[in-house]
């Protein structure tokens, strides 16, 4: 019997590791889950996010079956990472763990610099996650971090460059600025949608870094070791359910994550 892999943000930030997810195992079937009824979660107090994230990733394993759980928000796993392994039977996959990775390792002078939603940098998860990476992979990181309020909500009305963005990039990214770091790990699952504008602000010599890929990577390896991986070569489906306005869900979502996304259903927490 096919699962699906359940996948969850609190909004279209999510696709942007979903995108990663399904290129490199097309035969996997998906289900996401957008809680753009109650996004942001990054000004939220983490008791409430972890809540919503218990309540996504349960309703993934109980009402579609997955095998596995992809917890494509960063503020959802800094709040809630602990208590949805704890809560559920199946895998779980976060991407705090794999972008602190994927940073140590791209980095090379070892001064690094992360930004995410309130609640993710507040939550200090990074700090113990790139200290975690650094002494596994034997390098020396010193992480630089910036909170970056307002960004999510762009992506979220679909406005993902201009001037607008733009001036506010300025201005939450300058800490990044002056703390001369190499490479900025996109700490947010959002911010990859605004990657010109950051990389414009940031310059040339800053190498930007998101955790799509590793996750991806991360989460074929546990299902292949697991003997969960999907081998059949035909290309598995995919559902996109949303909690808030489903019309809008499938327009922006289609904009931003591509024709895949074709239609999209309503979520309603229980
Ligand atoms: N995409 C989410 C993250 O990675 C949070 C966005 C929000 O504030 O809702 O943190």
């Amino acid at each position: 019997m096919r699962r699906p892999i359940g996948v969850f943000d609190s909004g279209f930030g999510g696709l942007t590791v979903a995108r990663a997810l399904l290129d490199l195992m097309p035969g996997e079937d998906f289900v996401y889950i957008g809680d753009t009824g109650r996004y942001p979660y990054g000004s939220k107090p983490l008791d409430e996010v972890r809540e919503y994230a218990v309540e996504l990733a349960t309703s993934l394993v109980d009402d579609f079956d997955a095998k596995a759980i992809v917890v494509a928000c960063n503020t959802a796993t800094a709040a809630g990472l602990e208590e949805i392994r704890r809560s559920l039977a199946v895998p779980i996959i976060d991407v705090v763990d794999p972008g602190a990775s994927a940073l140590v390792r791209a980095t090379r002078s070892g001064q690094v610099g992360v930004i995410g939603t309130v609640g993710t940098i507040s939550s200090g998860a990074y700090l113990r996650a790139v200290d975690e990476a650094a002494a596994r992979h034997g390098v020396h990181a010193e992480l630089a971090s910036a909170a970056c309020p307002g960004f999510v909500e762009f992506v979220e009305r679909g406005q993902t460059t201009g001037d607008e963005v733009m001036v506010l990039a300025e201005r939450l990214l300058a800490p990044m600025r002056d703390a001369n770091i190499d490479t900025l790990l996109l700490g947010c699952t959002h911010y990859p949608f605004l990657a010109r504008t950051i990389g414009e602000v940031m310059g040339p010599d800053v190498v930007l870094v998101s955790s799509a890929d590793e996750t991806a990577f991360a989460a074929r390896q546990q299902l292949e070791e697991l003997g969960l991986l999907e081998v059949s070569r035909a290309r598995g489906s995919r559902r996109f359910l949303s909690s808030g306005d489903v019309e809008n869900f499938r327009e922006l979502g289609a904009m931003l994550f591509g024709a895949e996304l074709q239609s999209a259903e309503p979520w309603a927490a229980r």
